[in-house]
Parts: C-alpha cells; structure tokens; sequence
C-alpha cells in the first residue's frame, strides 16, 4: 500500500527515534481501526517475540497517535490478539485499547504544549507509535509553577515526575496505599523537598509509629513521653475530660463538676497574676504576653475554654469546698470519686508530661516555641512521636495539636505555614462517625475546609482509605494512590478524584512498590510515577528497626519498664 506523503515522513521520523534507542523492528508502528469520542482501538501486528514494554504498547503506558501538527496521547488498558489466538510462526494481529487523554500540539519555536480534550480525532487508518520522551514532558510539564522532583515517570525513567509544591501543600495532600508500598518513605521524600524550598513552613508530624524522626536527623526535633511539656491546662474542656475519664465520655454531673471546678481555678490564677502584675508594673515587667490561645474567634467564650493557665491544687480546693457544702449540689460520692480519679492522674508519671512543668508556664508560647518552631533554629520538622505516648491521652494530645496548628497559623497571618501531616489517618478522622474523638475529627475538619485561607495545611497517609472521613479526602486536592488491592477503597479513590479516569484506577491494585498514580492539582496531567529511591538513612524507620540498629547495649530494667508502661 503507498502512503500518503505525511504518513511516510512520521514513519521515517519514528523510525528514526526507535534507531535512536535502539528498538526493535516496525512492530511498534500501529493503526488506528476504530476511534469513539474516548477511546480508540490500534492494530498492531506481532510476529515472533511477544509485543510489550519496548515497543511502547503495554497496559498503563500512554502512546502517540500522529496527526501531523499533534499527537493524540491515549492510555492503553487493554490488549488482546483480534484472532483469540497466537500463531509462533505468522502475524498476529493485536488490539491495543487506549483511551484518549488529550493531545501534544505543536507550537513556534520547535515547542508544544499538551491540552487534555481533544479538538481533532484520530482518522481510521492513523499512525500510533511509543510516545517520545519530550511529549511525556510536555503533558507533565508545570509550566510557570514551582515544581519538585519527587521521581521519574514509571513510563519512562528519563523524565522526572514533577509537582507543583505550593500547590500540594496548600490545596491538601493525601497518601493512600496499602501496607508497605511505601507511603512513609513518600512522605519523607515530599516533606524534605519541601522545607528546602519553603523558609516559612513548618511541619508537625503525628507519628504513631516513631518512625520519622529516623528521616530528619539534622532538621527536625522529636518530641516524645519524655520530652514534651503539654500543660493540662492548655487542654479544651473535651479533650481534658477525654483524659480524666480516659476515653469514657463523662457522666453529666461529673461534666458539670469538672466544668465548674476548671472555672473556679482559672478565676482563682488570674486574681492571683493580676495581683502578681500589678507588683511588677512597678518594675515595667509584664509578665504575661498576648497569648493566642486565649483569643479564639468564635469559640465559646465560656472560661473552661480558654487556653489560660490554672492550678491543680486550685482544682482540688474547688472539689473540697463543692464536698464541704452544706447544701451539696452534687453526689458527695461523685465529688470523691473525681477527686480520687483527678489525684490519681497527677501522681502517675505517665502523665508527667501535663503537671510537670505546668505551673512554671504562664502562657502557652513555651509550648509553641518547641512544638511549633517559633523561631526554628534549623529544624522546622516536629516529629511527635505518639507511640510512647499513654493510649488514653493520643487522642486529646492530637487533638490540641491539630487546634493549635490552626490557630497559630492563623495568629501568624501568613508569616508562617504549618503543615499537619497525620499518618493512619483513619484513626483520627474514621468514617464512621460514632468512631474516633470528636474535637480531633473537628479540629482536622477545620483545617480541612478553611486551613488554606491561613496557611494551616494537612497531609493525610493511610493504608485504609475506605475507613478515612470521605469528607477530608475530598478536601485533599492531591492524592499520590499507590497500590490498593481492594476494589472498595479504588472505588473511593474514583469518588474523590474527578478526573480519576476509569482505567487508571483499574491499575492501581497492581502497581509495583514506590510507585503512584498522582491525581489533581499539584500536577499538570495525571501522572504514573514512582518515586525516587531514596539512601537508608533518608527513609524513616520503624521504631523496631530503628532501636535494633541504636541500641546494641543492654537495656536496664527500669527503661524496658518505662516503655512498657507507654505502650
Ligand atoms: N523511595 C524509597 N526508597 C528506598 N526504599 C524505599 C522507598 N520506598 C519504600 N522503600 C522500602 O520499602 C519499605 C517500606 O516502605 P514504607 O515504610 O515507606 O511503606 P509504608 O507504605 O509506609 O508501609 P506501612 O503501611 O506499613 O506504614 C521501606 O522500609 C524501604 O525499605
Ligand atoms: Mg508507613
């Protein structure tokens, strides 16, 4: 058959680009046999050898369909011989399905640039052929956005797979992927480009496993049971009496009593620091600073709410004098017992960390310098290590830690940008609503949905995307989805990507570790990739690991025991 002019100068064109990298033969050369407004079928004809990778044609491999001036870029997703059968000796003629995905436009100056949509389809009888590298860097190209380099197209291992940074932090990230595909290792990578390019940022890292502080040796600062100082009194009301009552929600009067006595105290404190203030006037030392805590637009105004310091021994008197009413408003038995419950928290050195050096603070800014990085000395990254934490106090601790991200974000007005990034995120944010605690569901939800306006930005990595809050997933712009096995949370992934087209889903129960489908606003066009393999000492380790490698020398009996009370 004589082709028309055009077709035998594409021809020779990618027959010199296949000589380039040395590919085999002109099986690679298909033709388009039928073409819908998405999709288009392409013979190939196979003799010998089977056709795959090399020749472009692959399922999850995008190809070229010429058309002179453009290139129609399709995705295959399936293959099979139009015979049903193989013959080792002859042709065989094979079907390539692609769906179209938009097209590479030539412009001046040897450039172009990709559209997805498609002005014109490809004639019956085109030309399809292995996309070539420079047209896979057009469809991904960021234009004038700031991109990082997480890793490289799995397509091709020559063009780096780029995201636009601002973007993905500020629009919301999620890492979904099931067990050991490499999501933690993901998030290393992401968070190191981006404290690199953004001076402002800081970062805090709910991790239950402690497995980061291993990624971040230089520039982070890990906060676990023995070094954080998280003043009781800092604590909402909820999230106070999450800990008292370890889990349970309180009954109503003992929420009345506790509401009440937490009021007395605080009024008890601040008589006493005015007073105290008024001495020091005298010296011009004021020793309270604005405190942003306590200023919370919109929050109830009730004085249990506020982040201003009290005493526990204020607490204890206030219970005494409710036991010692003549009138008693409340069960004397309740009052004991709370008092009892209130004692046995403040005696037990698990929870050191709310008493210890409580009543040296005035203001909150001692906890927000060290959690928060103000000012970050080098090290923007906070590891908060929940794992050694008590289990009854990681809910109302991740809790105020993601209430304080935003407000500190929004005092900051813009002079810094804090990213909360929450590995198993289910936990916090289940979708079930009965499940999880309330005011950290709320506190992310509000990051979720407003963080943006003041710079408080999330991440979200789970292995179990069906039990995450579809409502927080949907807020996540960007969603790196690594292998997911099981066909619910793949439909998820459909739900809350809208231009997640149906074949690319399909393959993520079989992509390979460290590799991802990127969906969203941080890239230009969807973008199969895999990231980039990163040293040993970048990957964050689990805590297992990690002390296996440290802790050579023998352990002595009080810290095996120390631990085991934290677990
Ligand atoms: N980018 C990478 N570079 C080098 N090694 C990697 C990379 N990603 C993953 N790995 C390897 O795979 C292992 C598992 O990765 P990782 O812990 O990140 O998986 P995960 O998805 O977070 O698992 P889990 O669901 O258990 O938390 C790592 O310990 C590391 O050996
Ligand atoms: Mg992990």
């Amino acid at each position: 058959m004589q082709l028309p002019a055009t077709h035998r100068q594409f021809e020779s064109e990618i027959t010199a680009d296949r000589r380039d990298l040395t590919r085999p033969s002109d099986r690679a050369l298909g033709r388009v046999i039928a073409c819908s407004g998405a999709r288009a079928t392409i013979a190939v004809s196979a003799s010998g050898a089977a056709l795959g990778g090399n020749d472009g044609y692959a399922i999850g491999r995008l190809l070229s369909i010429n058309l002179g001036a453009s290139r129609v870029v399709g995705l295959v997703y399936e293959m099979r011989t139009l015979d049903q059968a193989w013959d080792e000796a002859g042709a065989n003629r094979v079907a390539v399905e692609v769906e179209l995905l938009g097209e590479v436009v030539d412009g001046e100056n040897g450039t172009a640039r990709f559209d997805s949509g498609i002005t014109s389809y490809p004639p019956i009888g085109a030309l399809a052929h292995r996309i070539r590298s420079r047209d896979l860097e057009y469809i991904h190209d960021l234009g004038q956005r700031r991109g990082v380099v997480l890793g490289s197209l799995t397509q091709d291992a020559s063009v780096a797979a780029r995201v636009d940074i601002d973007r993905l932090l500020s629009r919301h990230f999620a890492v979904l992927g099931t067990t050991g595909v490499g999501k933690s290792s993901a998030v290393a990578l992401i968070l190191r480009k981006a404290v690199e390019v953004k001076p402002n940022l800081r970062i805090l890292i709910l991790d239950p496993h402690n497995e980061y502080a291993h990624a971040f040796p230089d520039n982070s600062v890990r906060i676990d049971a023995s070094t954080l100082d998280l003043p009781f009194w800092l604590f909402r009301f909820e999230e106070f009496a999450d800990i008292v009552f370890r889990g349970r929600p309180p009954l109503e009067d003992e929420a009345e009593i506790l509401r009440e006595v937490i009021a007395v105290a605080r009024n008890r404190y601040r008589v006493v620091s005015s007073q105290d203030m008024a001495r020091d006037l005298g010296s011009s030392v004021l020793k309270r600073p604005i405190d942003p805590g306590a200023r919370r637009p919109g929050e109830t105004s009730g004085s249990a709410e506020l982040a201003a310091p009290y005493r526990m021994a204020d607490l204890f008197t206030a219970i005494d004098e409710q036991i010692g009413l003549h009138e008693l408003r409340y069960p004397r038995a309740t009052l004991r017992a709370l008092r009892v419950r209130l004692e046995t928290l403040y005696g037990d050195p698990r929870y050191g960390f709310l008493f210890a050096h409580a009543n040296s603070m005035e203001t909150i800014a001692p906890v927000i310098s060290q959690v928060f990085r103000v000012p970050h000395r080098g090290r923007p990254v906070t590891v908060f290590q929940l794992g050694g934490l008590p289990s009854e106090v990681v809910n109302a601790v991740a809790s105020s830690l993601a209430r304080l991200s935003f407000d500190l974000a929004m005092a900051s007005r813009g002079s810094y940008e804090i990213l909360l990034l929450c590995e198993e995120a289910h936990r916090y944010v289940p979708q079930d609503q009965g499940l999880g605690f309330t005011p950290t569901r709320q506190a992310i939800a509000r990051i979720a949905k407003e963080g943006r306006k003041y710079g408080a930005y999330l991440g979200i990595v789970t292995q179990r995307p069906g039990e995450l809050d579809p409502t927080i997933l949907s807020q996540c712009s960007t969603v790196f989805a690594m292998r997911l096995g099981n066909e619910r949370d793949q439909q998820i992934i459909r739900a809350a990507i809208a231009d997640a087209s149906a074949s690319t889903i399909a393959f993520l129960s079989s992509i390979g570790n460290r590799e991802a489908i990127a969906f969203g606003e941080a890239v230009a066009t969807t973008m199969r990739m895999r990231f980039s393999e990163q040293r040993p000492e970048e990957l964050p380790a689990m805590a297992g690991r990690a002390l296996a490698q440290t802790e050579q020398r023998e352990l002595l009996v009080e810290e095996l025991v120390t631990r085991m009370r934290g677990l």
